[in-house]
């Protein structure tokens, strides 16, 4: 993620943090974190789940580490005045943590990003002491989102759409393939690794028109957007908000969206 997209987390971070509520409450059940203990968030962004995590770790501690200034600069800010959390700018591929330093390595949606995603994962599974734990929640397929695919389908209708899935790169949906999760994360020394789906309806906004707003400033709104002009634009976002109104009800426009929540030991 570049500095735009970092700066699109961090306008809408309540938002994303009402989106994913469900998924992090499943993450942090796996990563099952004692009093006590050391957690290292990876890619942990502008810190919701690091200051989740370091409540439960209590006195033990929680680290986040991101590669994006402005993710942490929010990361930092939330966190004054919170003992137990630090922060560190770093790519998590190949910063020198202390060798088995943290019980649990935990992750919302940061695992995807690496270039060289064994190198990471054994990086990050020499930080974790050996029986420690790793718990991560990750996209699956691009058509298992509807939350992605309602909109993008109505736009499509209009203008070209980008591709999305790079199942193999770096990426949103580079964690899609199970069965490449699996060997990427045995290749890089975890054990017994288990993942498990989970489904959900995200609340992607109060309204059609919040939800527009939300969709139309994310990584593919502003890639499907771009290129045209004004009036194509208006004619995109007016498709989209008809294709979210049959979502709609009291509580909002909500949407399927399924991740894999994965589980694996150092
Ligand atoms: C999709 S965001 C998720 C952020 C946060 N975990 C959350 O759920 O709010 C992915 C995050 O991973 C970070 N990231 C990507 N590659 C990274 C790397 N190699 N090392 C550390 N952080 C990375 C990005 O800067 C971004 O903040």
């Amino acid at each position: 993620m570049n500095e735009t997209g970092a700066q699109h987390w961090v306008a809408h971070r309540d938002h994303y943090d009402r989106m994913y509520a469900k998924f992090q409450a499943a993450l942090l059940s796996a990563a099952a974190i004692r009093p006590g203990e050391q957690v290292l968030d990876v890619g942990c962004g502008y810190g919701t789940t690091t200051l989740a995590a370091a409540e439960v770790a209590r006195p033990g501690t929680a680290v986040g580490i991101d590669v994006s200034p402005t993710m942490l600069d929010l990361a930092r800010a939330r966190a004054v005045g919170v003992p137990n959390v630090t922060f560190v700018e770093a790519d998590a591929q190949d910063h020198r943590f202390a060798p088995s330093s943290f019980d649990v390595a935990l992750s919302r949606f940061g695992l995807m990003f690496f270039t060289d995603p064994v190198a990471a994962l054994a990086n990050l599974r020499r930080a974790t002491r050996p029986g420690g734990r790793l718990a991560f929640v990750a996209w699956r397929s691009l058509a298992r989102q509807p939350w992605l695919c309602v909109p993008g389908t109505a736009a499509a209708r209009i203008v070209p759409v980008p591709g999305m899935e790079t199942r193999d790169g770096p990426g949103m949906f580079s964690f899609a393939d199970p069965d490449r999760v699996r060997s990427l994360l045995t290749a890089a020394g975890w054990t017994g690794v288990e993942l498990a789906s989970v489904t959900e309806k995200l609340p992607v906004g109060d309204s059609p028109e919040d939800a527009v707003a939300f969709l139309a400033s994310g990584t593919l709104g502003r890639r499907l957007l771009d290129g045209s002009d004004e009036q194509t634009q208006a004619r995109v976002l007016a498709e989209v908000r008809a294709a979210l109104a049959p979502h709609t009800r009291g509580d909002g426009v909500r949407l399927g969206a399924s991740v894999w929540l994965g589980q694996a030991r150092a």
